[in-house]
Order: structure tokens, then sequence, then C-alpha cells
């Protein structure tokens, strides 16, 4: 049988890092998908191509064609007791290594093609502990917060995996979410190892700034339910400091972010794991030309509006 499945990405709007250790975070799902077409195949390997990436295949334990970065899907398919005749495609519009979330939405839309073959339904527990073995596999020992959105959809506060809720945002109609991206490109793994060494060497001051992360998602929550926009674009400035001090900023995503508040933003930060990446910028429609306009000036960079994607998982046909 044929299954397709998508899943969408994903936008941290505040507390990512942070909530590694426990600090909750607030994550929309947003508008871009990848998509698994999974088939039985007849043969003995288990096939994964990307239209993205190329092709690869498994038999026995060894890859045949090698693409490192398709390695952690076969993780997925395996341990799901699937050891061949399959054949997997993946197609993705999410831009790749910018902290959408992409290998996530890959992931948990491959687990929910495999669930589903197996039990006809969307069994969310599992298609979860499914998609983290791709995740622990690309990010080391991520916070879980990225196949979670995208599984769910919608915008969330996250804490741990067993600890969130959905957070029912009030977005006026004149409110815009633009993500610029920095052109620069980083790994989460080595943002995350930089920021928790500076945690563990400076533990006494990095308790407070944990601590005013904290306090800071939780205001957040509230002005993001009152659609208090005002209040979440200067929120967004104070998480920006703080993700400044916990050494993940970096000088373009710093030029941008002055270009938008100069240009009439509400905000702006970097979202996910910083040191390259996207920034987020939250701003008034009429003020987006204004801000465009300035970014093009600065140059190359490439901007574009985001909404939210209040669907997960889900089947295509
Ligand atoms: O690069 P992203 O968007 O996948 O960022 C990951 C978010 C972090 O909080 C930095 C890490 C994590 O595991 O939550």
């Amino acid at each position: 049988m044929l299954i397709t499945t998508s899943a969408p990405a994903k936008v941290i709007l505040f507390g990512e890092h942070f909530v590694v250790k426990g600090v909750p975070a607030i994550v929309s799902a947003i508008k871009f998908r990848a998509t698994v077409r999974l088939k039985p195949s007849g043969r003995e390997c288990i096939r994964i191509a990307s239209k993205q990436m190329g092709g690869d295949a498994l038999c026995g334990d060894k890859i045949i064609k090698g693409k490192d970065e398709l390695k952690p899907y076969f993780n997925i398919v395996e341990k799901w007791g699937v050891k061949g005749g399959v054949d997997i495609e993946i197609d993705s519009n999410i831009p790749v290594g910018a902290g959408l979330g992409s290998s996530a939405a890959t992931s948990v839309a491959l687990a929910g093609a495999l669930v589903y073959s197996k039990l006809k339904s969307f069994d969310h527990k599992k298609i979860y502990e499914l998609a983290m073995v791709g995740e622990r596999a690309f990010h080391g020992n991520p916070s879980g917060v990225d196949p979670l959105v995208s599984l769910k959809g919608g915008m969330l506060i996250f804490r741990n995996r067993k600890d969130y809720d959905r957070i029912e945002a009030r977005m006026p109609d004149d409110i815009r979410l633009v993500l610029v991206d920095t052109g620069v490109k980083r790994k989460t793994r080595d943002a995350v190892e930089k920021v928790l060494m500076r945690y563990e060497r400076h533990y006494d001051i990095m308790k407070h700034v944990y601590e005013a992360a904290e306090s800071l998602v939780m205001e957040a929550k509230k002005a993001l339910e009152k659609g208090d926009y005002v209040n979440v674009g200067e929120l967004m400035m104070i998480n920006q400091g703080l993700l400044n001090s916990i050494g993940v900023s970096f000088p373009e995503a710093e030029k941008i972010i002055d270009l938008a508040v100069k240009a009439g933003a509400l905000g702006a930060k970097i979202t996910g794991a910083g040191l390259g990446g996207m920034v987020l910028i939250l701003s008034e429609e009429y003020r987006i030309k204004k801000i465009i306009h300035a970014l093009e000036n600065y140059g190359g960079v490439q901007a574009f509006e985001v909404s939210m994607d209040p669907i997960g998982v889900r089947l295509e046909h």
C-alpha cells in the first residue's frame, strides 16, 4: 500500500536553548512541509531517496551509496522493525540547517507513515518516540520540542515531552511574522554544546539568566493570548538579549535585528540554535515594505513571511 504523509516545520518564538535545561519554550508550526511517500518494493533493501539530498539504500547493515544525512532516517525505519522491502521518498520545501526543524518534520512524517502503514491510525505516542530516534541521531540530546510541534501543529508552550500545552494566540489581522535567512550555516549540536559549556563554567551567573528566561516565556504566553503584540515584540528583544548573553548571537543577526527595529519592527530575535540560521521579525503589516527595503539595501538576505500551521502530521493520500 502506498502511503503519503506530511508534517510541518516550526519556529521557536521564545525560549530556545533555555528549554534544554527545563525552561519552557514557545514554538509554532509554520506552513512549510516535509512529505514522505512509503511504498512496498519487493527488494531486500530499505531504499530512501530525498529529492533535496539524493538517494541511498541500505541492505543488511551497510549503506550502499553514501549520504550520512539520511542515516538517521534509516535508524527510524529499522527501529520500527522494518528490515527491507520498502521504498521511501522524501520531498520537502523546508530550508535545511536554518533552524526551522526540517529534520524533525521529516522524521515525524516518516514515523507517521510507518506507524500508519501498520496500525491504520496515527498513534501520536509511537510516532513521537520513533521521530526522536532520528532527532537524537541528528542532534545528540535534543529537548524534543521540534518533533512535538511538528506532530501536533499549532502553537505550544513546551517544557518537556510530558509537560506541554496549546497556546491560543490572538493574532491581530495586521500583524506579520517575517523570517530572514542570515545565510550563515551552523549545526544545532555545536551551538547547544557551546551554551552548555558556558552554563557550567558560569553557573552562578547563568542560573539567573535562565530564571529570567522562565519569567520572560510566561509573560510572552500571556501577551500572545491577549493579542498584545507590542509587548510580544518587546519580549522578543529581551529574549534576544538573553541569547546574546549565552553566546549564540552573531554579527549578521545583530545587524539584521538592528535594521529591522530601526525600520519600525515591533521586535526581532534569532530563532533556533543561533550562531547562524534565521532571524524572526514581528511587525505591523504596513511597515513590512520598509523593513524589507532596509534589509535589501544591506544586501543579499532573503526574507519571507510565515504563518502558523494549525495542522500537524497528516495523511496526504
Ligand atoms: O536549530 P533548531 O531550531 O532546531 O534549534 C534547536 C533548539 C534548541 O533549543 C537550541 C535545542 C533543543 O534541543 O531544543
